[in-house]
């Protein structure tokens, strides 16, 4: 049978760089979409600080550039986009919703109430809910039912997490995205995106931190016996290695990002101490070296602060003992030597660096770096979507539960399986 082509995108609007991600929804659908990359592009931006948009015209202008790379590379163009939203404005909240069981036997109509009663939270002023997972259901006194249909009760209980973004934030995206001439699909938050992009179904079960340093922020998302259990945000990353190696070195802005990239560890003992580094210099500072070893302890002191921060919010969340499955580092600061020896000793659990290009199809040596792990992980997102049979405008109609059909299910059985 033929069907049309499905193409979704993926724009990943950083502090540092917009990313845009093509992909065709390929593979076994409607359960296993596999998102076959076409097309990236990349464009600089300098109008995101911390995730949210305070340049709309610089937003809008690397938008425009990303997106049109990745239409050129791919062969197509896009109308709509799944684009990511992060910052510390983003909450979750476990919320709980209790109803009673009318009949003998639970069905959809029980499960949309449950799930309606606990949705019915004040997430507080100038905030818009993003996503709600539906964790586990207890019925009576039963608990840890992940689908409680035909099930006899008196009392049915949803546990669900909420996720939720400050309006303005969330509007000011959107405003972007439509001067640029596309639409939001969806809003997504970008450490669930990149966790769908490089996490394994056993880390997710045994207990896992994913780590994403990225220019301006650090998201830390932790999954525990399959589902999303805390998201928090740490305010160093990236920029500040890079600010630290411009005031330890004497050099300019653009050549502490260079150097950082070529010559960076973030691991000061895997340095050779006799190893010198020539720096970049102006006529009056005269030719210079370095030690490549200083260049390292640079960086290894504010990757250790940015660790150790992380894992105070590991142990705050309760997590500490229970990360079986490690912890995995992406976002493009991963990319760096020694991130993940720096990362094991702090952690004192198993490490390893998340790329996004074994998850997805197509040209997937094009986002072959931990820097696109969101990026694609949105674009995964949206094969998802796609699969489930979704057009945008019946989005709220289904995530609120009411009105069942066999699309709601479909996105229901996905929704759990993805968070
Ligand atoms: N090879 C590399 N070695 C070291 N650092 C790198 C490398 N590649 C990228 N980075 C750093 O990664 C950071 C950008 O990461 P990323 O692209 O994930 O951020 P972003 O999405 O633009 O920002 P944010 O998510 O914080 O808004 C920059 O600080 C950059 O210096
Ligand atoms: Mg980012």
């Amino acid at each position: 049978m033929s069907r049309e082509r499905q193409i979704v995108a993926g724009l990943d609007v950083g502090s540092t760089k917009t990313c845009a991600v093509i992909a065709e929804v390929t593979g076994d659908l409607p359960r296993s979409p596999v998102a076959k990359i076409l097309g990236v592009g990349l464009a600089k931006n300098a109008g995101v600080r911390r995730g949210v948009v305070r340049d709309i015209d610089e937003t809008t202008r690397s938008i425009v550039a990303a997106l049109r790379d990745a239409e050129r590379m791919a062969g197509v163009k896009v109308g709509g986009v799944t684009c990511g939203i992060a910052g510390d404005h983003v909450q979750a909240r476990v919320s709980s919703g209790v109803v009673a069981v009318n009949g003998d036997e639970i069905g959809e109509a029980d499960i949309a109430r449950a799930q309606q009663v606990a949705r019915a939270v004040s997430l507080g002023r100038d905030h818009e809910l993003l996503l709600h997972i539906p964790q586990e259901y207890k019925v009576d006194q039963q608990r840890g039912i992940r689908d409680p249909i035909g099930m006899t009760g008196m009392r049915l209980e949803v546990e669900m997490y909420l996720v939720s973004v400050q309006a303005t934030a969330a509007q000011n995206l959107r405003k972007s995205v439509e001067r640029a001439g596309y639409k939001v699909t969806d809003l997504v938050p970008e450490p669930l995106a990149a966790a769908d992009a490089v996490l394994t179904e056993d880390e997710r079960e045994l207990g896992v931190a994913l780590v994403e340093i990225g220019g301006s922020a650090t998201n830390v998302s932790i999954f525990h016996e399959g589902k999303i259990r805390h998201l928090a945000t740490v305010q160093f990353a990236g920029t500040h290695v890079t600010s630290d190696v411009t005031q330890g070195l004497s050099v300019t802005q653009a050549d502490a990002e260079r150097l950082k990239e070529r010559q960076g560890v973030a691991y000061e003992p895997l340095v050779d101490p006799s190893e010198m580094i020539d720096l970049p210099s102006t006529p009056g500072q005269g030719a210079r070296k370095a030690a490549r070893q200083l260049l390292a302890h640079i960086i290894h002191q504010r990757m250790d602060e940015i660790f150790n921060l992380v894992l105070t919010e590991i142990e705050r969340a309760g997590f500490a003992s229970r990360l079986n499955g490690g912890v995995v580092i992406t976002g493009g600061a991963a990319a760096m030597q020694g991130v993940a020896e720096l990362a094991a000793d702090v952690f004192g659990t198993g490490v390893r660096i998340g790329s996004p290009e074994g998850n997805v199809g197509g040209l997937s040596d094009s986002v072959d770096a931990p820097r696109f792990a969101t990026v694609v992980g949105l674009a995964i997102y949206g094969a998802h979507r796609a699969a489930a049979g979704f057009s945008p405008t019946s989005k709220h109609r289904a995530l609120a539960g009411v009105g069942v059909d066999k699309f709601t299910k479909r996105l229901k059985i996905w929704l759990e399986d993805f968070f």
